[in-house]
């Protein structure tokens, strides 16, 4: 196994309203695998990918990463994790836009201290596996949306990380470029690399393997199952709400009482 969540939960605290966001998110992963997680906008996805990408913490729960507990880690502890074991993508590319695409894919090799020569070397070695290699000098703004998701991807690939975190990698692209990602991403994970994929589009999702299925926080490999515990839960949390606003009625009441008592 390469990663499990267990009892993954995240609340966002908003007005001083706490609201749960992840609900009991189980969810194991094995080596090599390629998961699909499907939800409607708002189900949550990108916090989850966020906390599989070491990139923000649970409110509770536990994260095993590749035969480790990495929730008690430090900031810094985790900043090498993820330079070495996760390769991000994401729907808006996330290139910076002054540099080449060379440049571009070269950047988690000087966090890691590679010599110059060696950086690019390497950085051209992966603008190839994308089909790239001639597109090397040429800034983002030069190339086509599908040419910078993979400009992303071979960046994100640059140091050998076993897992891809993708988030809507198809987001942003037309029907054909969306295509060619997926042959991409098919490839790499016949390489051996961990996908896990986010997406909102049942033809996406295909591509994967295995597909989880988040609503409303709760996540299932049975979309029925995922749908019916958010709802669940949902009421559960109305009843709580009702229950709480009625003891602040009564908690009011009380005090009218007593100031009137009082006057
Ligand atoms: N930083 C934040 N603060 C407060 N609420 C947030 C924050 N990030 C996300 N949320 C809320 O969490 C829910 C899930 O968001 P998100 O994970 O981005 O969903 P998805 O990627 O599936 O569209 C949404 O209701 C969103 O408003
Ligand atoms: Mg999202």
């Amino acid at each position: 196994m390469i990663l499990s969540l267990e009892h993954i939960y995240k609340d966002y605290v908003q007005d001083k309203l706490v609201v749960p966001v992840l609900k009991d998110i189980n969810l194991s992963v094995e080596e090599g695998e390629y998961v699909a997680i499907m939800g409607p906008s708002g189900s949550g996805k990108t916090t989850l990918m966020n906390i599989i990408g070491c990139l923000d913490h649970p409110t509770s729960g536990e994260y095993i990463l590749d035969g480790k507990s990495v929730l008690g880690l430090r900031d810094n502890a985790l900043s090498d994790v993820r330079l070495n074991s996760i390769g991000f993508v994401f729907q808006t590319f996330q290139l910076m836009p002054r540099e080449s695409a060379l440049e571009n894919v070269c950047l988690p090799l000087s966090y890691a201290g590679v010599k110059k020569s060696e950086k690019k070397e390497r950085a051209m070695k992966a603008l190839e596996r994308v089909g790239l290699k001639e597109r090397a000098l040429f800034k983002p703004t030069q190339l086509s949306g599908g040419q910078k998701q993979r400009v992303a991807i071979a960046r994100a690939m640059i140091n050998n990380p076993k897992i891809l975190l993708a988030d809507e990698p198809t987001g942003a692209l037309d029907q054909k470029s969306g295509e060619q990602i997926m042959r991409l991403f098919k490839k790499l994970n016949e390489e051996g690399v961990t996908i896990i994929m986010i997406t909102h589009d049942p033809k996406i999702a295909q591509n994967a393997k295995k597909i989880y299925y988040i609503i409303d926080g709760v996540i299932s490999e049975d979309e029925e199952k995922a749908r019916s515990t958010a709802e669940a839960l949902e009421k559960e949390e109305a009843m709580e709400d009702d229950f709480l606003i009625e003891n602040e009625k009564s908690d009011n009441e009380k005090q009218e009482v007593a100031s009137d008592e009082n006057s």
